[in-house]
């Protein structure tokens, strides 16, 4: 095993799971159905939220999916250690195609229905700390930006084959970037040169595409574009619409599904999805969403963008 390679692992190892002392309130209350209690990990990523919940419900069947290939060995690993993997069914592939799979799967009788669902979505710090990933800027690495590494498109193929106009909705509609025009605008000159490749060449673009007065502001000028292409990269706000559609099919009477989401383009869907859902046959159980207490946040920075939402199939 490489360098690398083992140290990916100690950071799935090491993650923080977000939000976890909110989420533990919410959950539904498994022991009064104890044997058949049911748990599907929409992001397993380093198994954090599962581990938790197994260590409280001992009795729990999870349902853990990911995927990221790297995520789910590590975390395969990981409860191996811990002595919880007898338990845990994994599935390597996106959720909204597992979910697609298990809501057309026999009868409706037939069909498994969960307790409590899950998803703790976008990229995990082992994806931004892993530079031969793309998603981060602070060292150089591969515009790559794939969760799953068997889909086609990277970042690459994108800033290199989109039309310019193409690339300018791309960066304001998923990174509400102001200057989305200009910094498009220098891709394509550059491109005509020479195909981008690498996370400094965009992060340096996008640098001198910003006006010299704003450039050293408290966020630097590339955030939103990696923002934004790793959203059209993985289709992740697509992925998120179409997996709560398909994932309050599968609740059971009282069961809770919460969404865990990190910029205002993700709270936004969750929140009206939620509004949407019919109110006879479901409940919101969290009118505002829940964040991060200071405590978390200065244990854990991905948390201060964190919010929760959570809704509920009503028992009638
Ligand atoms: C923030 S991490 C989850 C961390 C996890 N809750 C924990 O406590 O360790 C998000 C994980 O979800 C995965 N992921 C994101 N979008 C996904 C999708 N559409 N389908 C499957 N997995 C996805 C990522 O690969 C990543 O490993």
């Amino acid at each position: 095993m490489t360098k690398e390679t083992n140290e990916n692992k100690e950071d799935y190892l090491e993650h923080e799971p977000v939000l976890l002392s909110q989420i533990l309130h919410f959950l539904p209350h498994f022991e009064s159905d104890k044997n058949a209690a049911t748990y599907l990990d929409l992001t397993f990523g380093g198994g954090g939220h599962s581990i938790a919940f197994m260590r409280k419900f001992p009795h729990l069947q999870v349902y853990a999916i990911d995927q990221d290939e790297e995520a789910l060995s590590a975390g395969k690993e990981k409860l191996a250690k811990l002595g919880l993997n007898h338990s845990v069914t994994f599935f390597h592939d996106n959720f909204a195609k597992v979910l697609s799979q298990l809501v057309t799967e026999g009868s409706e009788t037939e069909r498994i229905k969960f307790d409590m669902i899950l998803a703790d979505i976008g990229v995990s710090s082992h994806h931004l700390d892993s530079f031969k990933r793309g998603f981060s800027f602070r060292e150089d690495g591969p515009l790559d930006m794939r969760m799953d590494l068997r889909s086609e498109i990277t970042a690459a193929d994108i800033l290199n084959h989109y039309k310019l106009d193409k690339l300018i909705q791309v960066f304001t509609d998923y990174g509400e970037e102001p200057f989305a025009e200009r910094i498009a605008e220098k891709i394509v000159e550059t491109r005509r040169k020479n195909p981008l490749q690498t996370t400094k060449e965009l992060e340096a673009i996008c640098f001198y595409s910003y006006p010299k007065s704003l450039r050293h502001q408290h966020r630097h000028p590339a955030t939103r574009v990696f923002q934004a292409l790793r959203i059209e990269v993985n289709q992740e706000l697509a992925v998120l619409q179409k997996a709560m559609e398909l994932g309050v099919q599968l609740l059971k009477p009282g069961g809770r599904m919460g969404i865990i989401s990190f910029h205002s383009l993700e709270d936004r869907i969750v929140k009206n999805f939620f509004l949407d859902c019919d109110q006879a046959e479901f409940r919101i159980l969290t009118k505002k969403p829940l964040i991060a207490s200071e405590q978390e946040i200065a244990l854990n920075r991905r948390a201060r963008s964190a919010k929760l939402r959570i809704i509920e199939r009503k028992k009638i």
